[in-house]
């Protein structure tokens, strides 16, 4: 009647696929306790980690948790207890990891009624919580694992795509906070065409890069000339820590979600603390605290 789980931190956006594309990173992320209770509802009974609110309506696991029991006729309610990792306003999906926790440990403590696309939904009433906007693109790796396309939002389409043996990513996160929201407002309304016509070639590119394991293709795709031009003016060092990266033989490097965490991609382990290196040596030199993670995709 009571489960542990592991919600991993994600990298949304990948440069070429704002609000699309995502992967899932397997060394960070949050853990949750869920048990079922006798008493009806959803409750929020311990927050380790960070400052949280401890109201379901006002809590992102609490909220997604609201949108699957409402979906449930039961007679018995749930307990949570979020044990938090992942810093909210990292830009590595803290709130999807909040809000994909919840809705998969209720389901698999009552022998998984919703499949993950279904959980997904259920998550973006606790995303939209944190981000004032309905986004999957952090939720659909969180639940999928590896690398994932969110086809469209309503009605809700995921794709699971493949993800080459040896991909790794190294996220460097400075210590400022950046609110997805906040982050959201600098975006432009309207694209010139020449730059979506770049994107739109890079995202196919990178997906089919992804398919093939074709790593100069995912070197060549790892371009994004829509968003990072405007976001990665917030986050100190950008240009410096992408070029040691690039430098250091990553396949590319880009704002991790809506900042202001980077990510850059490794073919090898080896690769990939190579390039860990090179961008710790940026932020080492200058005032700025920062944490550092290489994950397995
Ligand atoms: N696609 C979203 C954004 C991810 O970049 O705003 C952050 O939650």
């Amino acid at each position: 009647n009571e489960i542990k789980i592991f919600s991993p931190a994600t990298v949304a956006n990948v440069s070429c696929g704002f609000d699309v594309l995502g992967f899932c990173l397997d060394s960070v992320g949050d853990e949750m306790v869920v048990r079922k209770i006798e008493k009806k509802g959803i409750y929020i009974s311990h927050i380790e980690g960070f400052d949280l609110p401890y109201e379901t309506e006002k809590n992102v696991a609490g909220v997604s948790a609201l949108a699957m029991y409402e979906a449930l006729d039961v007679d018995f309610g749930f307990e949570i207890e979020i044990y938090k990792n992942i810093k909210p306003g990292s830009g590595i999906g803290s709130s999807a990891a909040s809000a994909v926790g919840s809705v998969f440990a209720m389901n698999e403590l009552i022998g998984r009624p919703f499949n993950k696309t279904q959980l997904t939904e259920f998550a973006i009433k606790g995303e939209a919580l944190a981000s004032k906007c309905e986004h999957a693109d952090n939720l659909a790796p969180a639940l999928f694992g590896g690398f994932t396309l969110v086809k469209s939002v309503s009605p809700l389409k995921i794709l699971e795509l493949p993800t080459p043996s040896d991909l790794y990513a190294t996220i460097i996160h400075p210590q400022i906070e950046i609110k997805t929201s906040e982050s959201r407002g600098l975006l432009p309304n309207e694209v010139p065409l020449n730059d979506a016509i770049t994107q739109w070639a890079n995202l196919g590119s990178l997906v089919h890069a992804l398919h093939t394991s074709d790593f100069d293709l995912i070197k060549s795709a790892l371009t994004d000339v829509v968003v990072e031009p405007h976001r990665s003016k917030l986050i100190p060092l950008f240009n410096e820590v992408k070029g040691a990266s690039l430098n250091a033989g990553a396949l590319g490097a880009g704002i991790s979600g809506s900042g202001p965490s980077i990510f850059t991609l490794s073919k090898g382990l080896e690769q990939a603390n190579t390039v860990k290196e090179a961008m710790q040596s940026i932020y080492a030199d200058s005032d700025i605290d920062f944490d550092i993670h290489v994950s397995k995709i």
